[in-house]
């Protein structure tokens, strides 16, 4: 079923062959195989897994492509500890799959859970919900934000440069939708509608919304309409609920996505020994899942206190923002010698920039720590497929698949084989492999 390419004959380019020669240095198995589009963009087009967009999670097509490979059936028990908007929890509950998702972000995590409720009794109530939101800005059309916040007794998001990230109208628009989503006669459709917002309140934002990373658009003419976006992915979630077959609605809340950090003790989170892996970790790059979901960590009241975006940047592995970082660029992180012969980017690395060689040590100290984790809560027989994508800091090559294979191999793993899939984004040098290990 699934086509085996050799992308040495598909692509001549030099960085390519440095790749793939790279993962046969380290003297693991590696096998290319195109399944298609793997990124983000098919699954905005899958009932369910399109209700939130995270432009750095992959197609349920990969989760298939491991169900399928590792023989997983509905007597397994699969996590995911890097879980994002939840795309491995999601595929698995459609299997009729037991799953745990962990996500040390509070947006994604709530996102991950909620979108594992299947419920059609209720439905009617969105029409309900929609018909009220829409009264409700009509009735306060003349009035202030302030005004608006009075009424519902609520208060501006906390996040810095509020009206930056949101015209005042949009924003009275948003808060109106929020607090009518509150009321009690909604709570059987809340989780629907709160998805639908966290997902409208970005498209909502002065942002650019086709890149990875979010930056302002301040000179923007685009028609914002709030209620136009609620009420379209309301429609989508509708449609997609009404959709589900009879016994995909009956696998419901089989999965969850609790709130974790996945490279400190998992035993608390699972109930049963952990037949497969199926996940992806963040990158060895720059980016920060916290500084990238700000605005809806602070729009949906996620967050308290403005400290703790920066506390739960600490804590996840990869790229961080603000004062994160600058903890992170003060002296080179020591690197413990029994995996200092793995980490073949960090002599050049130091030399060219102290804060991207502590950001790729870190990173693989981190997932260290998670692997021996790992090793506490697997069954006899596991297996795991790890995700991961190679980078480039300060034109070091950093080889993420070759480097985590070491580090599983030193904890007693087996790397059974590293499966490269075809180029991510446009850059030729990036790609996507998955690291597959069984213990
Ligand atoms: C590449 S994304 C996963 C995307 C996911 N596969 C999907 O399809 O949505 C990596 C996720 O790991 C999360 N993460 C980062 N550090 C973490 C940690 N220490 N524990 C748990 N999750 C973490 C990030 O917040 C992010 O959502």
């Amino acid at each position: 079923m699934f086509q085996q390419l050799s992308l040495f004959e598909l692509d001549t380019n030099d960085h390519v062959k440095c790749f793939y020669r790279k993962i046969q240095q380290s003297g693991f198995d590696y096998q290319e195989i195109d399944i298609g589009d793997i990124t983000f963009k098919a699954g905005q087009m899958e009932t369910v897994h399109r209700w939130y967009r995270l432009t750095p999670s992959y197609s349920p097509s990969l989760v298939r492509f491991f169900i399928k490979e590792f023989q997983i059936d509905r007597n397994h028990f699969v996590l995911d500890t890097f879980s994002g908007r939840g795309t491995t929890s999601i595929e698995c509950q459609k299997h009729g799959i037991e799953s745990l998702g962990i996500e040390v972000n509070p947006l994604l995590q709530q996102v991950g859970n909620k979108s594992l409720t299947w419920d059609t009794i209720y439905l009617d109530l969105f029409k309900q919900y929609l018909t009220e939101v829409s009264g409700s800005i009509e009735k306060f059309t003349q009035s202030s934000i302030e005004e608006v916040v009075d009424y519902f007794n609520t208060r501006i998001p906390i996040i810095h440069n509020v009206f930056r990230w949101w015209k005042k109208p949009i924003l009275k628009d948003l808060i109106i939708c929020r607090e009518v989503m509150l009321q009690p006669t909604y709570e059987a459709i809340r989780d629907y509608v709160w998805i639908a917002l966290a997902e409208a309140c970005l498209d909502c934002a002065n942002i650019h919304r086709n890149h990875p990373t979010i930056t302002f658009d301040d000179d923007h003419q685009r028609e914002i309409d709030v209620f136009f976006e609620v009420e379209k992915n309301l429609k989508t979630i509708r449609d997609d609920l009404m959709s589900l077959e009879r016994d995909e609605i009956s696998f419901s809340e089989l999965g969850r996505i609790e709130l974790g950090n996945s490279t400190q003790n998992l035993q608390q989170h699972v109930n049963r020994p952990v037949d497969f892996v199926i996940t992806s970790p963040p990158y060895p790059n720059r980016y920060s899942y916290v500084h990238q979901t700000r605005p809806q960590l602070h729009f949906m009241e996620v967050l308290e206190r403005v400290a703790e975006a920066t506390e739960i940047d600490l804590q996840a592995i990869g790229g961080t923002w603000g004062r994160a970082t600058s903890i992170l660029q003060k002296e080179l992180i020591e690197v413990p010698t029994e995996i200092e012969p793995y980490l073949c980017y960090h002599e050049e690395l130091k030399n060219k920039s102290i804060l991207m060689c502590n950001y790729a040590t870190k990173y693989f100290l981190d997932m260290w720590n998670h692997i021996k984790h790992i090793k506490e809560i697997k069954a006899s027989n596991f297996q795991g497929a790890y995700i991961v994508g190679n980078s480039r800091l300060s034109g070091v090559d950093i080889f993420t698949e070759s480097i985590l294979g070491k580090l599983f191999q030193h904890e007693g793993f087996e790397v059974e084989r590293i499966v490269s899939f075809r180029k991510r984004g446009g850059k030729k040098r990036l790609y996507e492999t998955a690291v597959c290990v069984k213990s």
